[in-house]
């Protein structure tokens, strides 16, 4: 009886030390890109093809409310960060493939901003 509240214990203790470890990822991953710098790095290169303020398209969609949605919005994939990221890379559908342009950190800052759209 003993032995199995102890190892009912330890799973618990377990299960909530999983819990906050995933909390601290996700944390982790919201706070790598810094949505200023991802702000300048889009006026820069996107802008003159995508509208950050509506969902109109210029010449690529508006990202207005990019990561609120659902799908992505000229190809309908599901919205995630590794998408648009290798959207950025690849490029496809009439957009440029920016390749290794962007580093890693830019890439996360991009994300960051594109976050708060
Ligand atoms: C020369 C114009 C141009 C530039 C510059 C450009 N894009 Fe695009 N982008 C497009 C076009 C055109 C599409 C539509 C692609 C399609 O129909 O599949 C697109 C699509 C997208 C999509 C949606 C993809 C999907 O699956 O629906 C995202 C997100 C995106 N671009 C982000 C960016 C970001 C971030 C930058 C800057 C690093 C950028 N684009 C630069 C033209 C551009």
């Amino acid at each position: 009886m003993t032995t199995l509240k102890s190892l009912l214990l330890a799973l618990a203790l377990l299960g909530a030390l999983a819990t906050s470890l995933t909390a601290a990822v996700a944390q982790k991953g919201k706070a790598t890109g810094n949505a200023a710098t991802g702000r300048q790095l889009f006026a820069e290169t996107c802008a003159p093809c995508h509208s950050a303020t509506s969902k109109t398209t210029n010449i690529g969609p508006g990202l207005q409310g990019l990561f609120k949605g659902r799908k992505m919005p000229a190809t309908n994939r599901p919205v995630s960060v590794a998408v648009v990221k290798a959207q950025i890379q690849k490029g496809g559908g009439g957009m440029p493939a920016f390749g290794s342009k962007y580093t890693a950190q830019q890439l996360d800052d991009l994300i960051a901003y594109l976050r708060t759209l």
